[in-house]
């Protein structure tokens, strides 16, 4: 049976994989793995999703909690990796009330900072130093002794030293029990920048400019942010026993959607934690609202086929083929996979007569539809095919104009973020960017 396993199963199980395309990875700790629910995401790390930052900066902060207290009662050192910015400012308040009210201890805590600017005073208002102190060491018993931050003041002669010491500690500390993480625009963590490799270690490194303007309202104006940082590298990240990185807001939603669905790759340097097996994404839900399950979660499994849902569907296929609602044919529907509604509904012409009403109903008219940046539309006709002949005012034909806006009654729909062509008879959704 083993001999089976070996030489048939697990090669079969590789092949199936790699045909479906991913999930199964190489993972970087191979202590134990989280379980990812690949029948209903298409995501690579398990994401959890709450309503917004406190809730989920809550959630981290109880983890944190419990993992030190735990660490107490073993009369063991936790070793916490912690990150700056302003995703964790909720989860530092969150902890510090927890040493105040809940009487949380942190004298068993030694820390290690991702990440500093460079060269950077470690007074100056903007320096990673003083951030850990005013929101989290200043309020809490930590003993100073077991804070590690890389250091900006460094002189750049001993910049390698530093870098190097600053591993031997990790090290020295038992390694690092739970790491801490942000995610910049651009994928980066600590601020290993795209690029930066799996083996990385701590080491200086250039921003961005991308992180640089980012970063820039800590800052006077962009040229005063540093160019340089000292980051731990991607690599010291990985060795961790346990990661959880958290995100929050709108902006962060494509680049976790990359992080988590995408293949791995230096270029979006968060991905490569598929590559651990103990990480967790928490994020809010506008943070989430990229992933697949959310878009688009007819296609990650079953999905239940309200007039919303249908909607919301079928209005992103006419938007990404750029094809009116009511053109949209039954190969349209399979290729863009929603064969399943297909199957439900029976066919294209039906759906998508029930999508027009839908967005018919939803226009507000003019003046409802004031402050609309007017849209410039290339002539062409489009035409609409016909399955067969209806008492219903269903256009058969749809133009639009190269004019502005004007010999047109163009709409807003009350829910959704596109607008609507919708004279002389048909509908044409435009996204609000044209
Ligand atoms: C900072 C760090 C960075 C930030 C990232 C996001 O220590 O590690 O990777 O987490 O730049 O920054 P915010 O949280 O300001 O969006």
């Amino acid at each position: 049976m083993q001999v089976f396993a070996a030489t048939i199963l697990f090669p079969a199980i590789d092949i199936l994989i790699s045909l479906t395309g991913n999930k199964r990875k190489h993972i970087y700790m191979a202590t134990k793995t989280a379980p990812i629910d690949l029948a209903d995401s298409f995501e690579k790390i398990p994401v959890k999703i709450y309503p917004d930052l406190k809730e989920g900066s809550r959630f981290v902060a109880q983890q944190i909690a419990d993992l030190i207290r735990a660490k107490q009662q073993k009369k063991e050192k936790c070793v916490l990796g912690l990150a700056t910015g302003s995703t964790p400012k909720t989860l530092y308040a969150e902890l510090v009330r927890m040493h105040r009210e809940e009487k949380l201890s942190f004298k068993n805590v030694v820390t290690f900072n991702l990440d500093e600017y460079y060269p950077i005073d470690n007074k100056a208002l903007q320096s990673y130093d003083r951030f850990m102190r005013v929101n989290l060491f200043d309020h809490v018993d930590i003993n100073p002794k077991n804070i590690h931050i890389p250091n900006g003041e460094t002189r750049k002669e001993a910049i390698k030293a530093h870098c190097s010491d600053y591993e031997k500690k990790i090290k020295e500390a038992g390694g690092i029990d739970l790491q801490i993480l942000g995610i910049g625009n651009n994928g980066h963590i600590g601020f290993n920048e795209p690029g930066s490799g799996i083996y990385s270690k701590t080491r200086l490194i250039t921003l961005d400019t991308s992180t640089r303007i980012a970063n820039s309202y800590e800052f006077a104006n962009i040229s005063e942010v540093p160019r340089l940082a000292i980051t731990m590298g991607i690599g010291t990240i990985l060795q961790s026993r346990k990661i959880i990185l958290m995100a929050w807001g709108s902006g962060k939603a494509p680049v976790i959607k990359m992080a988590a669905e995408d293949d791995d790759n230096e270029h979006v340097p968060a991905s490569l934690l598929q590559n651990h097996d103990d990480v967790t994404f928490v994020v809010d839900e506008a943070a989430a609202s990229e992933l697949t399950r959310n878009k688009s979660p007819w296609l990650t499994g079953d999905c239940e086929w309200t007039p919303k849902m249908i909607k919301k569907a079928v209005v992103n296929m006419a938007l990404k083929l750029k094809k009116p609602v009511l053109s949209l044919t039954n190969a349209d529907y399979n290729e863009y996979g929603l064969s399943d509604l297909l199957v439900e509904k029976g066919d294209a012409y039906e759906i998508n007569l029930q999508v027009y009403y839908l967005l018919r109903d939803s226009i507000t008219g003019w003046p409802g539809g004031e402050n609309l940046i007017p849209i410039c539309l290339t002539t062409r006709n489009v035409q609409i095919p016909t399955r067969r002949k209806s008492s219903s005012s269903l256009p058969t034909r749809m133009m639009t104009s190269s004019a502005w806006a004007a010999p047109f009654s163009v709409c807003r729909t009350r829910d959704m973020r596109f607008m609507l062509a919708t004279r002389p008879a048909g509908i044409l959704p435009l996204p609000m960017n044209l």
